[in-house]
């Protein structure tokens, strides 16, 4: 459900054609050493794509190495899988045994697109990773959690240039040639040369490691979402993609965090089918644990046996239900940077299958980082930002059917719903800031609501399938800095705020010149001051679908405010009623 109306528009504004991709990682190794073999690349990746509840929209594969386990250089047997399948792949070079190595990686890469099926195998490329958290392994936690051999980022870096140049004059030129990492090294400044020359970022991050901190399957998703954020937030504008995350449903206890089917559903429908699915490219880790032993702790999403019935509800159905429990963006980060290396903790995930070094690659644990980072914090952008979007005649909030009127600064307006959260309500998923003065920047996921002369936030929210034949409205709730408890705001100027629901949903890569269009202006007060609530239009609810408002500021109005919906609630909402 939400997948199919996340559709849209994928403007990027770094000229690279971009669309989500979901799916899962596959080792080249089973846990007994032995490699994997086309047979068994071939029936996951028909597996996955057959996974109940998931509408099959799990068509891609991340893979960590293109030699066959057992081999010096032979190509992998996940190419010809992927080309007999019809399954996207984000290729993996494995780049922590030396540059040896890294000669075989490429030798089997370029072996196989010269080759008759290569064309195919090009057609289906997402991106090539140079290495797989080779920076988290020579860090202090990989270290101390015996991770193994990693690369330092200046091999990393040669390594990238290596592959772009191999892939030049083979059937996959141009494509994307990036690197992945834990989230703790790609905030790490000491690694900045890797990004700049990646194409893309790709992010490995796991709560259920971070057993330094409150970890319950509760704090989930907002540790998650504060790694994602702070990766989004170092990555200079570069697309970050998720390429491992999951909750274990068996093993061990890690701090406070507990494997569990129950609990590995509530992060999938949090952090999955509520911030990812459909608007990050997603590697989900994954699909069938390390074969034939069951590893601890285990993260499979159908076990240990291949099967396309999962251990627990891939539907998303959950999500809408759980997502109004999810704490929009608090209390990891309140208010902003610091918190974000006190929510350090680094983890990470060694899949087990995961190197090229069939003899090395048989422990399955996915080990820890953790602990902190001393990194800077790197949170997001929000310089400054826009307006955009005038248009035309006001009315439709939420579906074509409505109508209403203008915000009143009274918390009810006459056919809407309250604008306090005490009943049903809604939270935005992403939250956006363009900036008219860099407008090929993409301003990313961003915990605050930011509005001036040059900056404008757009909102996305899922209407959940249950809000059918419901009321919802478009709230905003600004209380005085004295009733916040968790959140803080700056303000200065005067002036009110203008909203736009737009054709349909920005996406992290959005920047001012690839805002979309306006489907219809609602208006907004006139003069926004602390100690009001909102009610910017209502209408029936656009159930089962994503929508999503361009806020601007109008007059000279300049406010930054951290979105959180605890006690005193900051922001953004919809209500329903
Ligand atoms: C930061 O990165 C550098 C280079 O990869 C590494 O040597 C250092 O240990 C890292 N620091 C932390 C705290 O992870
Ligand atoms: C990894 O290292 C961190 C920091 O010392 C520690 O908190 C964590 O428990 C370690 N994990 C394992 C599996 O040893
Ligand atoms: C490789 O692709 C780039 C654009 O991505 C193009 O400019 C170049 O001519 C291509 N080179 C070859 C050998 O096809
Ligand atoms: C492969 O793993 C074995 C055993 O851990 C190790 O001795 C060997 O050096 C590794 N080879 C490479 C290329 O990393
Ligand atoms: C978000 O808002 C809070 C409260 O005004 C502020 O402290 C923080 O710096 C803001 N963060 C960003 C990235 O603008």
């Amino acid at each position: 459900m939400l997948s199919s109306t996340f559709v849209a528009v994928f403007a990027a504004c770094f000229s690279t054609a971009y669309s989500q991709y979901q799916g899962f990682n596959y080792g080249s190794t089973n846990t007994d050493s032995s490699p994997v073999t086309l047979e068994q690349f071939t029936s996951d990746f028909t597996t996955a794509k057959a996974l109940a509840g998931t509408n099959d929209a799990f068509t891609s594969a991340r893979l960590y190495t293109c030699i066959q386990a057992g081999t010096t250089n032979t190509p992998s047997d996940a190419f010809q899988a992927a080309v007999n399948t019809d399954t996207s792949v984000l290729l993996g070079l494995w780049a922590s045994a030396g540059q040896e190595n890294i000669n075989n990686e490429i030798a089997a890469l370029t072996t196989f697109l010269d080759g008759s099926s290569g064309a195919g195998l090009a057609k289906l490329i997402v991106g090539i990773s140079v290495g797989s958290e080779d920076l988290y392994r020579i860090s202090p936690t990989g270290i101390i959690n015996n991770s193994g051999a990693g690369a330092s980022p200046d091999d990393i870096t040669n390594y990238i240039g290596q592959v772009k140049t191999a892939i030049v004059n083979t059937v996959a030129n141009g494509s994307l040639v990036g690197h992945v990492d834990t989230w703790t090294a790609w905030v790490n400044g000491s690694n900045d040369a890797v990004i700049t020359n990646s194409d893309f970022i790709g992010m490995d991050a796991y709560p259920y490691f971070q057993d330094t901190m409150t970890n319950p399957i509760g704090d989930g998703y907002s540790l998650f979402d504060a790694a994602f954020e702070a990766t989004v937030g170092a990555a200079d504008g570069k697309p970050v993609w998720v390429t491992e995350t999951g909750w274990p449903v068996s093993g061990a206890t890690s701090g406070d965090a507990v494997p569990s089917t129950a609990n590995a559903q509530t992060y999938w429908d949090q952090v999955g089918c509520g911030l990812l699915f459909g608007k990050t490219n997603t590697w989900w880790y994954t699909l069938q644990d390390a074969y034939p032993t069951t590893p601890n702790p285990s993260f499979g999403v159908v076990g240990t046996t291949l099967s396309d019935t999962p251990l627990y509800d891939l539907s998303c159905s959950g999500a809408s239900t759980s997502a109004s429990s999810i704490p929009a963006a608090q209390a990891t980060a309140t208010a902003g940077a610091a918190s974000i290396n006190a929510a350090g903790a680094g983890n990470e995930g060694t899949p087990s299958t995961a190197g090229e070094n069939a003899s090395s690659a048989a422990s399955s644990t996915a080990e820890t980082a953790s602990s902190s980072v001393s990194s800077p914090a790197a949170v997001v952008v929000v310089a400054a930002v826009t307006t955009s979007s005038a248009a035309s005649a006001p009315t439709t909030l939420i579906t074509k059917t409505s109508v209403l009127p203008a915000a009143s600064a009274s918390g009810v307006s006459a056919s809407g719903c309250p604008a306090s959260l005490s009943g049903t309500h809604e939270f935005p998923h992403l939250i956006v800031p363009v900036d008219k003065d860099s407008p090929t920047t993409a301003g990313g996921n961003s915990y605050n609501g930011t509005f001036s002369s040059t900056v404008s936030s757009i909102f996305n929210f899922d209407v959940p399938e249950s809000d059918s034949g419901k009321t919802c409205s478009l709230v905003f709730l600004l209380p005085t800095q004295g009733e916040l408890i968790s959140s803080a705001f700056s303000l200065s100027g005067s002036g009110g705020l203008n909203v736009a629901q737009l054709k349909s949903s920005a996406t992290e890569q959005t920047c001012y010149s690839t805002v979309p269009a306006v489907e219809s202006n609602l208006g907004g007060p006139i003069s926004v001051t602390p100690g009001n609530e909102y009610v910017i239009a209502s209408g029936s609810c656009a159930a089962g679908q994503a929508v999503s408002y361009e806020v601007s500021a109008t007059g000279s109005l300049a406010l930054n405010y951290f979105q959180d919906s605890s006690a005193a609630a900051i922001g953004f909402y919809i209500t329903v009623c």
